[in-house]
């Protein structure tokens, strides 16, 4: 536990000197089964985690382990192709770990990615759901340690994780282009196994919408060190207990390829306007 400053600054410098003087400005993460946008980059210079000193492999099912760089709609990206979870048997600190080695290769924007369960049974299954907020409380901060103030302050504010603005501008161009866009909060699990029927009754009674293993402690650290964030979940499937129908990755994996169009849709025309 506890990674200092030169171990984040050894890992920007290491992406760098493979970058010349290209800088990104928006850091995206792709979850399961969304990770194609990826493959849609622009004069993309691609890198292995395991090329980069400090980074871990993603060894999550449909999740390359990969950094691309180079523009998508005229932006210029950074995008986690596969991310790294804490089930895996990471530490939150070790899960956030390339947010902070992208805010300081000048990405000022995260665009976080998930696919989740749908809590909420009033929606369906292929749903795609702006992020509005998240229930993270029981498990440990990506924050906890020492500070580092380069980063950010000890006791972050929390109150609009979720960038107004950009959940605004979300809103509209899904509307624009004929998307339906749910809203609602991310109640983050840790997994691997998914939640009991009991869990997701317990998730909605305090207020979630989607449960899913990620991205909560990616957007904490992005929070924290300044960055404007924008998250979207792909409701892959009805979480346990509302289905009488067993969950499966395959189906989350398949969801996210049905999804394909709409997703990368959104996600593409925002980009445009960021
Ligand atoms: Cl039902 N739960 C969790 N925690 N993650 C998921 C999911 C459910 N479906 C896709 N990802």
């Amino acid at each position: 536990m506890g990674y200092t400053m030169e171990q984040y600054r050894a890992s920007a410098k290491a992406i760098r000197d493979r970058l010349g003087d290209f800088i990104p400005k928006v850091a995206m993460v792709l979850g399961s089964g969304l990770g194609y946008m990826g493959d849609e980059v622009e004069g993309a210079v691609a890198i292995d985690y395991l090329d980069i000193p400090n980074f871990k492999a993603s060894t999550a099912p449909g999740h390359k382990g990969r950094l691309v760089f180079g523009t998508l709609e005229g932006q210029r990206v950074a995008v986690m192709q596969g991310r790294t979870h804490h089930y895996e048997g990471y530490s939150y600190e070790e899960v956030s770990y390339a947010v902070r080695v992208l805010r300081l290769l000048g990405c000022d924007t995260l665009i976080a990615t998930n696919a989740a369960g749908c809590v909420n049974t009033s929606w369906q299954a292929g749903d795609l759901m702006l992020i509005t907020d998240h229930i993270k409380m029981f498990s440990e901060s990506p924050l906890r340690g020492e500070n580092l103030p380069e980063f950010g302050v000890r006791f972050p504010d929390a109150s609009h994780l979720y960038t107004p603005r950009l959940r605004e501008l979300a809103r509209q161009t899904a509307q624009e282009l004929g998307i339906p866009l749910r809203e609602g909060v991310y109640f983050y699990c840790y997994g691997p196994q998914y939640e009991t029927p009991a869990e997701v009754r317990a998730a909605r009674v305090l207020g979630g919408d989607a449960v899913g293993m990620s991205t909560a402690p990616e957007v904490i650290v992005a929070g924290h060190c300044g960055m404007e964030v924008l998250g979207l979940t792909l409701l892959s499937n009805m979480a346990a207990g509302i289905l009488d129908q067993p969950l499966s990755e395959q189906e989350v994996l398949e969801a996210g390829e049905a999804a394909r169009e709409k997703f990368s849709g959104l996600v593409r025309a925002c980009l445009r306007k960021m």
